[in-house]
């Protein structure tokens, strides 16, 4: 094996690279980058050549072994494009919480729920009794489940434990799973426990006794807080960022979901890749977003769920902020895996377009998880990370519950085959 592949037969290839040269903002239909009738080249897992196939020449080839040392590979027609992102899910838990669906439904909030002993607290007894192993093949058939709907990068919380074996059993879970590229991000800060008394407490003991482990571990490349009213504030997410800096850990945070806290400005301050959620944010905070270095992830599944407004994806993306989608996937807020269902809702509620949606949910997301630079569209020195679909990229975010995806590629590595 040479190391070079060459694939053809490619009906419409998307490569996203007018979206690239805009990091990802305010991308439109053209900015897809749609090329008919095309090929793409990749070397040792990476892309080096997409375009027309009429275009391809031996030059092109040459510095890679030429033309007798590739492999080509017929795809059958059908539009390639860059997999797909999943850049936030708590995919690691045991248990479930049907029940509360019920009770949400009948008026109860999610912060009633939380206070009756249910919500996120019901979910950590559960992981924290379950087995490792137990753990794994529950959260391996959740990982499939992305993988068949076309995504290669997945990202996976732990904050199912809050104590120190357990939050480090949750991201032994996520480092063992197998097929896509997977973040692992540490959610410690995600409730309090109940053998807390004050979240000051808690804190302190995530930083003293547990973040520590985690980072010398390399468990966990991000570090996650939920600030809301009713859980962390923003004094806590400033101590917990400045020590995860410390580290040389990435940030991240749950923010503004349930109420106006304004913690996106620590995610600002600290340079964090994203901040998730945001239903609440105002014009103001929608301007500051959108001159920031921030990449807004929004998860409206969450939103649906929880039968709340959706945030302001519209007028975030027209300010010019970067804004990408993810399930939010977790038994409580949003217990669906489904991106098309998503991307659906991103159309349909939040007014964003298709090339929007297409952008969120793979360059915009390459971006929320610090891989900006690796994934996230087909453009020279890429990850060869690729799916291809039975049909026109027009089939996607259309029809809930369809997911044309009948092949993927992790740097040139066939995942669904
Ligand atoms: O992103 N907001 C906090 N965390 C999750 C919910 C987790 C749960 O309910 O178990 C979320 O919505
Ligand atoms: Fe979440």
């Amino acid at each position: 094996m040479s190391g070079l592949n060459i694939y053809s037969g490619i009906s419409e290839l998307i490569t996203l690279k007018g979206a690239a040269k805009k990091q990802a903002r305010q991308p439109v239909e053209k900015d897809l980058g749609l090329v008919k009738n095309a090929s793409l080249v990749t070397y040792k897992g990476s892309v080096i050549w997409t375009g027309p196939s009429a275009k391809l020449t031996k030059a092109i080839l040459a510095p890679y072994g030429g033309i007798k040392n590739s492999n080509e590979i017929k795809l059958s027609s059908g539009t390639v494009m860059p997999s797909f992102i999943e850049s936030h899910t708590h995919l690691v838990f045991a248990g479930e919480r049907k029940n509360e669906f019920e009770l949400r439904n009948q008026g109860v909030s999610y912060g009633e729920i939380a206070k009756a002993g249910g919500g996120i607290l019901s979910t950590v007894k559960a992981t924290r009794k379950a087995s490792q192993k137990d753990l794994k093949s529950a959260a391996q058939k959740r990982v499939n489940e992305f993988v068949s709907q076309g995504v290669t990068t997945l990202e996976i919380k732990s904050g199912y434990a809050l104590n120190l074996k357990d939050e480090l059993k949750m991201l032994e879970v996520a480092k063992s799973l197998k097929g896509p590229h997977i973040v692992k991000t540490f959610l410690g800060a995600h409730a309090l426990p109940s053998n807390f008394k004050t979240y000051d407490a808690y804190i302190d003991f995530l930083l003293q006794k547990v973040l520590p482990k985690v980072a010398q571990s390399q468990l966990a490349e991000r570090v996650d807080i939920f600030i809301d009213e009713g859980y962390f504030q923003k004094s806590h997410g400033e101590k917990l960022f400045k020590a995860a800096q410390s580290f040389g850990l990435g940030l991240t945070m749950h923010a503004d979901q349930m109420k106006l806290t304004k913690a996106y400005d620590l995610a600002i301050k600290y340079n964090a890749h994203s901040v998730d959620h945001l239903v609440q944010i105002k014009k103001m905070d929608i301007k500051k977003l959108a001159q920031s270095s921030l990449t807004c992830n929004l998860l409206p599944g969450a939103d649906f769920y929880l039968k709340m407004p959706y945030p302001p994806a519209r007028a975030l993306i027209d300010a010019g902020a970067r804004v990408s989608l993810a399930t939010d996937f977790n038994p409580g807020s949003c217990p669906t895996q489904d991106l098309s269902f998503i991307g659906v809702l991103a159309r349909l509620e939040m007014k964003m377009s298709l090339a929007e949606v297409i952008t969120a949910y793979t360059l915009g997301a390459a971006f929320a998880l610090n891989l900006q630079n690796q994934k996230g569209s087909l453009t020279t020195g890429k990850d060869a990370d690729f799916i291809l679909i039975d049909g026109s990229y027009k089939d996607l975010f259309y029809q809930v519950g369809h997911h044309p995806v009948v092949g993927s590629w992790l740097k040139n590595k066939k995942l669904i085959k």
